[in-house]
């Protein structure tokens, strides 16, 4: 039936209407005053009038349920065929609810977290009249200063893959159409994490292996997990942009991997084909794009697709091609069952958003998304018992706005529990929970194209006497039980356009938590941050240090409930940490070309070991590992193995682990990296308990691509595997593996 309904409506459109479905317009609609709205190019009404001629087949930037279903009445009762408009929206971490940021999910490594906190922004998406979200951001991000390693999963493609199929399971459901979700839009495709510099939106470009044992993986998890849509990525790709490049496009994503989702572009990306010096000019542009399979141009104003009608007349692009285009947007829209209901209840709305059982996923989420970095002498947990006075310190510690990250629009400040709210929740009764901010907030050196969205500015205090503040912040520090210091970067600082040439923590931060250190008040760091940051001297000077990142609506309260031991951090870093910039990239899965010399070590001035190890991160219990034991030693290459292990906590407080299996190859028809993760599972085990984990080892973990055989390929081989709690555990089992 859906097929038969596209048909019909694709016999009755004219040339101009097809390519309005194939529109997708921003609809920026930013309170006076608050923000620079004469930055943006888009003329009132423009969209109003698109929508009522049918000239717009979906909008993107409306997140208010009476506006959606203003707009979408333009749609349905003001153009000729009434096909309602599609609304898309950056849903990255929580709409009114806010999630930690996608990389604190991701340093769960825990898939069912991610999934439900995903279902939860959903659910407030769809509320409001949101269908599809630009999420998740499944680009592997291996070089720090790129600023939407915040947005992704971090450096592995074997994490990246299941975090990305949870989040497409937590955004769509089990169909497209499925109540209470929203489609999901895996993004960039392809490559966009490795800009060169970590320049964002620079080029691109990557190895055969690279790109399909590294970058694809995720994309191909997302597509196996049923997404229904993907983004194009901006950059070129090995020479070709990505929003027309067929072999990306049409030859891996349609023909290899059967994706029969829509496509839609980056913002402006199809015009930017001109701007690369690769389409000639819009219409060539627009006809590019259509032929490489891209079905939906988004648009800050000015659409290339306008050109489409005339792109047809001059032949140069096929009626087919567009029509193919058409045929997607409008099944998706029938999929949906937009035809049929495509208004939203206001009032429903309005309570979905206020739901309490939202705000306690994000809890959750931040709870199990910390990542303990060092904690000497088990100064954590506090006991509250033990504290008369508590110094709470930093700028980032009482920010609201930076609580909950970047990549929000439709948070409500009232509802962001800072850190320092938290601990005076938790201990305002029995200790003196004493704030000092102690520096100004650090801000840019250049502007940010994200300040425009009100709130998103760095605040800078007028009236702030540095030298005063500072001195208040140490006798505050000096005068209590513990000094909680909170630093990191503020969140304009990271996300979209938002780079960074050094890792170093922003302003008079590391002086701060010094002068904090040298009063002799045990110290507790907390950094709020999306990127690894140069933490060196904390590493050593610092008892304890626990990795919060933005960690959304209910962050202070889930902080304090870490900090106090309600729960136990089990959080692993999803990236290397390296100590500095100038080590930058620095990955855990690297190949070796030389044999070992001076310990390894190839910098004359700095380690070549990251600070923190991919896949790292203590918990309040002690975890050993023992009975590493293969069922087999001898598979053929279609064959199966399990792996087991039994893990401890040997410590004195209940807590989770993350166990984490690694492989080896150790020759082939490539040189294959150092260790690959191949398997994880989170565990909680309370203190005194064991627990025995399996994992299967098969053709999944075993393959990769080889460039020289241009194909997926498992060798006959031998493999060295090791489980435990970080990338550095030994390998110390093997099997091998017959032609
Ligand atoms: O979804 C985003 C994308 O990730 C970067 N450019 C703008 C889009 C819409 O906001």
């Amino acid at each position: 039936a859906i097929r038969a309904r596209v048909e019909e409506l694709l016999a009755d459109m004219t040339i101009e209407e097809k390519a309005g479905q194939l529109t997708q317009y921003f609809a920026f609609d930013l309170p006076e005053g608050e923000a620079t709205v004469s930055d943006l190019p888009q003329v009132p009404g423009e969209v109003d009038d698109a929508l009522a001629r049918g000239g717009a087949g979906s909008l993107l930037f409306v997140n208010d349920a009476a506006r959606t279903n203003r707009l979408q009445r333009l749609a349905v009762e003001g153009s000729r065929h009434g096909i309602p408009a599609l609304f898309g929206y950056d849903v990255i971490h929580g709409l009114r609810t806010i999630l930690p940021v996608p990389i604190a999910l991701a340093a769960s490594w825990d898939p069912d977290t991610i999934e439900r906190g995903q279902a939860v922004a959903a659910r407030e998406a769809r509320a409001v009249g949101i269908h599809w979200t630009f999420a998740p951001m499944v680009d592997i991000a291996r070089d720090p200063r790129w600023g939407r390693i915040v947005e992704g999963a971090g450096e592995d493609p074997y994490l990246g893959s299941a975090v990305a199929a949870a989040q497409v399971r937590g955004f769509q459901g089990d169909c497209l159409g499925t109540p209470d979700r929203v489609v999901a839009g895996p993004k960039h495709f392809a490559g966009y994490g490795a800009a060169i510099g970590g320049r964002d939106y620079d080029e691109v470009d990557l190895s055969d292996q690279q790109l399909r044992n590294v970058y694809l993986p995720p994309f191909k998890a997302a597509v196996d997990a049923g997404a229904g849509n993907l983004m194009t990525a901006y950059m070129p790709l090995n020479g070709v942009p990505a929003t027309a490049n067929e072999w990306l496009l049409k030859d891996v994503l349609r023909d290899e991997w059967g994706f029969d989702g829509f496509l839609v572009s980056d913002a402006n990306a199809v015009r930017n084909l001109t701007t690369h010096g690769f389409a000639a000019d819009l219409p060539d542009a627009a006809a590019r794009a259509v032929e490489a399979g891209l079905d939906l141009e988004m648009a800050i104003s000015d659409p290339a697709y306008a050109h489409l009608p005339q792109a047809v007349a001059d032949g140069r692009v096929s009626i087919e091609a567009v029509d193919a285009c058409v045929r997607r947007i409008l099944e998706v829209k029938l999929r949906l069952g937009l035809f049929d209901d495509p208004f939203v209840d206001e009032d429903r709305a309005r309570e979905v958003l206020a739901d309490p059982a939202h705000r306690q996923v994000a809890r959750e989420a931040a709870q199990r998304s910390a990542v303990l970095l060092r904690n000497e002498g088990h100064l954590l947990p506090l006991r509250a018992e033990t504290l008369t006075s508590v110094a709470v310190i930093g700028p980032l510690a009482d920010s609201k706005r930076d609580t909950l990250g970047p990549w929000v629009f439709d948070y409500d400040l009232d509802e962001s529990v800072t850190i320092l709210d938290g601990l005076r929740a938790r201990l305002g009764d029995t200790a003196d929970v004493r704030y000092a901010p102690g520096v100004r907030p650090a801000q840019r050196t250049f502007p940010s194209m994200f300040e425009m969205f009100p709130g998103n500015a760095t605040p800078d205090p007028e009236n702030f006497d540095d030298e005063a503040e500072l001195a208040r912040a140490v006798e505050v520090a000096r005068t209590s039980d513990v000094a909680v210091v909170v630093v990191g970067e503020w969140q304009g600082m990271i996300g979209e356009a938002a780079s960074r040439s050094s890792l170093e923590l922003p302003g008079r931060q590391l002086e701060l938590l010094q002068a904090v250190v040298a009063t002799g008040t045990p110290v507790v760091l907390l950094v709020m941050n999306g990127r690894p940051l140069d933490l060196r001297w904390a590493a050593q000077h610092v008892p304890s240090i626990l990795d919060v990142w933005y960690p959304g609506t209910q962050g202070g309260t889930a902080v304090a409930d870490l900090l106090l031991g309600d729960v136990a951090p089990g959080g692993k870093l999803p990236f290397s940490w390296p100590r500095t910039v100038g080590q930058v990239p620095m990955i855990y899965s690297h190949t070796t070309s030389f044999e070992p010399q001076n310990q390894g070590r190839r910098y004359w001035d700095e380690e070549s070991t990251p600070l923190f190890p991919f896949g790292f991160g203590l918990g309040y219990g002690e975890f050993t590992y023992s009975d590493l034991n293969l069922d087999a030693t001898t598979i053929s290459g279609d064959g199966r193995l399990t792996a087991s292990v039994t893990v401890t906590n040997t410590g004195a407080l209940d807590g989770d682990e993350v166990v984490q299996l690694y492989l080896h190859q150790r020759h082939g028809r490539a040189a294959r990296p150092v260790r690959e993760l191949k398997g994880f599972r989170r565990v909680h085990l309370a203190a005194g308990k064991s627990q025995t984990v399996t994992f299967e080892v098969g053709p999944d973990e075993l393959r990769y691509w080889s460039a020289a055989a241009r194909d997926w390929v498992v060798d006959a081989s031998t493999f060295d595997l090791g489980i435990g709690g970080d990338s550095t555990v030994p390998l110390t089992a093997s099997f091998t593996t017959t032609a």
